[in-house]
């Protein structure tokens, strides 16, 4: 995983950490919803708050975009990235390794890995500019990001795209199989006020994902709920079989008022039906509350 917890960030590893269909090899961290060294730390709480500060390396990343401006997302986030739960200060330290490089050995280490990006692609763009070998190991990247139906930092980009579109043109333009995972679904699975209720006295975990959650200023979905992004990278990953995707072409625009936008070539129009992604353009919303709900039940 390469992310910038981020409260969906945190959720998203909370549920890729206790999946036992899973095997999570390697944390990366880079700039996003805050600066790298908090995005950092905050992986490290997490897979400490689950016990897994020896099976699970943490590595930092990127500490701003190849070229455009950092921006955080601390109005969404709180001002650590994770306000709304107290993790102590005794968590483990990032590896000696910046995230490419440990990335890399990762990746070279297996036959065929996943990514699972949740931030902007800053870290994965570097990490195939300097190793391109690394694309034949990598079977598919699952990557939250993106739309084709309207942004959130403007009318059209999404905050991980807007953040580094060049990043996000590196990544697209690779050749590594992807699965787009963007608004077009997140917006639809919203977990519902009813969902999160039921975490508070579920257990240590539902009270952790509680208290995040409840500081999560994402309000994008509407009074409803709150839309937990990242973590339908993970619910793809365990149940595809609950969303819907299309093959397409996919652009991503890296200058002017659309900056960040990403272009879908729906109708083949534009790229003579050639495709670079398939992306989710719906998602079983109530499987999702209930899938979100019944894992944490079975979580510490
Ligand atoms: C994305 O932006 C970030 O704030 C979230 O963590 C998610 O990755 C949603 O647009
Ligand atoms: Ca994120």
């Amino acid at each position: 995983m390469d992310t910038d917890p981020g409260i969906d960030d945190a959720a998203a590893m909370t549920m890729a950490i206790n999946s036992p269909e899973l095997d999570v090899k390697l944390i990366t961290a880079v700039a996003g919803n805050v600066t790298v060294d908090k995005t950092t730390a905050n992986v490290l709480k997490i897979v400490h708050f689950f016990g897994k500060d020896k099976e699970i390396p943490v590595a930092e990343g990127a500490k701003a975009p190849l070229i455009k401006h950092f921006e955080d997302a601390a109005r969404i986030h709180g001002e650590s990235g994770m306000e709304g739960y107290d993790f102590g200060t005794d968590y483990g330290k990032p590896i000696n390794k910046t995230a490419v490089e440990a990335l890399h050995d990762a990746i070279m280490a297996e036959d065929s890995v996943v990514l699972v990006p949740t931030g902007s692609y800053t870290n994965i763009a570097l990490l195939f500019k300097e190793y391109p070998e690394v694309k034949s190991h990598i079977s598919k990247i699952v990557a939250m990001g993106g739309s084709i139906s309207g942004g959130n930092m403007t009318s059209a980009a999404e905050f991980n795209v807007f953040t580094d579109p060049h990043a996000a043109e590196i990544m697209y333009k690779s050749g590594v199989p992807i699965v787009t995972v963007g608004l077009d679904v997140t917006l639809k699975a919203l977990l519902t006020n009813d969902s999160l209720n039921k975490l508070k006295d579920m257990n240590e975990t539902g009270k952790m994902l509680y208290g995040l959650i409840s500081h999560y200023n994402d309000m994008s979905g509407g009074a409803n709920g709150r839309p937990m992004h990242d973590v339908n990278t993970i619910f793809y990953l365990l149940h595809p079989e609950a969303f819907t995707t299309k093959k397409m072409w996919i652009d991503i625009q890296t200058d002017g008022p659309a900056i960040g936008c990403m272009v879908g070539d729906i109708r083949g129009a534009y790229h003579d039906g050639k495709t670079n992604a398939e992306v989710c353009v719906d998602i079983d919303a109530d499987f999702f509350n209930k899938w979100f709900v019944d894992q944490v039940s079975k979580m510490k």
